[in-house]
């Protein structure tokens, strides 16, 4: 699924329901070409990877945590250039637990309706549900009832995996589609 941005106009080539809501929502900051929501791969950067610690990756999360990935997905697959754990002046983009209400004051839509291209989001990392600093995930599929996602540090600490559970596991976050 391709669609081609120009600065007067976003002309859709195959048109979904995604790409209806990429253009209403106004991001004018996406990539010329894309492919939504892209092969199921672990292509986060290997420089990311390497010597994963409490350091932050340049869009100000923790390298191999959930948030990590999924910045790295929008960057990737839409070229979001200016998410970051400070997006949109909030500041609370920072653990996945408060994503939800970050995207809410921030006027990005959050609800229970899954497309690929979006974000996961849970208030407890699920795999140990002690853990508080929530977990969110890229939509990788959608189907009916349950949904495809790709994540990092969820099966094992630090590492990708993907999963298909059913669509209630998750709040859905809308930041381009
Ligand atoms: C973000 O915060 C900075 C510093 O407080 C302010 O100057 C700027 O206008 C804010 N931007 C938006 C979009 O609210
Ligand atoms: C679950 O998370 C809590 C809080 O971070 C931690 O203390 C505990 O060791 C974790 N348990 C497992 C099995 O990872
Ligand atoms: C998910 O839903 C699809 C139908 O859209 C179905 O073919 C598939 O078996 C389901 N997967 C699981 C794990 O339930």
């Amino acid at each position: 699924m391709k669609f081609t941005f120009t600065t007067a106009a976003l002309v859709v080539l195959a048109s979904t329901a995604s790409f209806t809501a990429a253009i209403s929502n106004g991001q004018a900051n996406v990539k010329s070409s894309l492919d939504i929501p892209g092969p199921m791969i672990d292509d986060y950067p290997t420089s990311y990877r390497t010597g994963a610690g409490l350091t932050a990756d340049k869009l100000g999360f923790v390298r191999c945590k959930s948030t990590s990935f999924v910045g790295f997905r929008l960057f990737d697959r839409f070229g979001l250039k200016d998410f970051s754990s400070r997006y949109k002046n909030e500041s609370a983009w920072g653990d996945a637990t408060t994503w939800d209400e970050a995207a809410r004051r921030s006027e990005v839509r959050v609800d229970d309706i899954a497309v690929p291209g979006c974000i996961a989001q849970q208030q407890t990392s699920s795999a140990n549900a002690s853990a508080e600093n929530g977990h969110v995930a890229w939509v990788a599929r959608v189907g009916d009832g349950n949904v495809t996602v790709e994540e990092y540090n969820f099966a094992k600490a630090n590492r990708y995996n993907k999963r298909t559970v059913p669509t209630e596991t998750f709040k859905y976050i809308h930041i381009i589609v």
